[in-house]
């Protein structure tokens, strides 16, 4: 179910629509309000509304802190750091060129860590990584003349047929800039 909302075009629309009701919840109630007109001085005292403002900026913070503490093991620095330290990774180079990608390794199996190092060789390019099912799971950006490549370590967990393609306008032919990747 869940994969939905990041698989499908109508997933991000419903994710849009959801972001939109705490703001419409405001909306209407600024609205509502506003529709009882009251001459008097507001009656809530002052050290009330402080309490208010201190809880809703605690529970932000709280969620700051969370969010980024169980996210943070999937920063691509991290993911990086804990792959080089496992001593487990392979490193295969990809060469992108106007219109093509040319890989130094092809055999790829689930489970793999693999160290993708690319670079560009004329102009900027992308390299982006697709799952079989379509959705997106990574894409750098892939500038020539640079003295080290780009570097993305990813993890292989389901056998099929990746695509890879190239997501920076490089010319007429920059949408035919993609490969294929198979992973047993
Ligand atoms: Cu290479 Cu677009």
């Amino acid at each position: 179910m869940i994969e939905f909302l990041y698989t499908s075009a109508w997933g991000a629309f419903v994710v849009m629509l959801m972001l939109q009701i705490p703001f419409l919840i405001v909306f209407f109630h600024v609205v509502n309000k506003k529709a009882f007109v009251d001459s008097e001085p507001g009656k809530t005292e002052a050290d009330k509304y402080s309490f208010v403002r201190y809880s809703w900026i605690g529970i932000v913070l709280l969620a700051f802190f969370v969010i980024n503490g169980f996210s943070i093991q999937y920063m691509p620095t991290i993911v990086e750091a804990n792959a080089a330290a496992s001593g487990d990774v392979r490193n295969v180079k990809v060469t992108a060129q106007s219109w093509s990608f040319e890989f130094s390794e092809n055999d790829f199996k689930v489970g793999d860590t693999v160290r993708f190092l690319a670079a560009s060789v004329d102009t900027v390019h992308s390299f982006a990584l697709y799952h079989p099912e379509g959705n997106l799971l990574f894409t750098m950006m892939l500038v020539p003349g640079t003295s080290t490549e780009s570097a993305i370590v990813h993890t292989f967990t389901e056998p099929g047929e990746y695509t890879i393609r190239c997501l920076e306008y490089c010319g007429i032919a920059h949408h035919a800039m993609k490969n294929k990747l198979t992973v047993l």
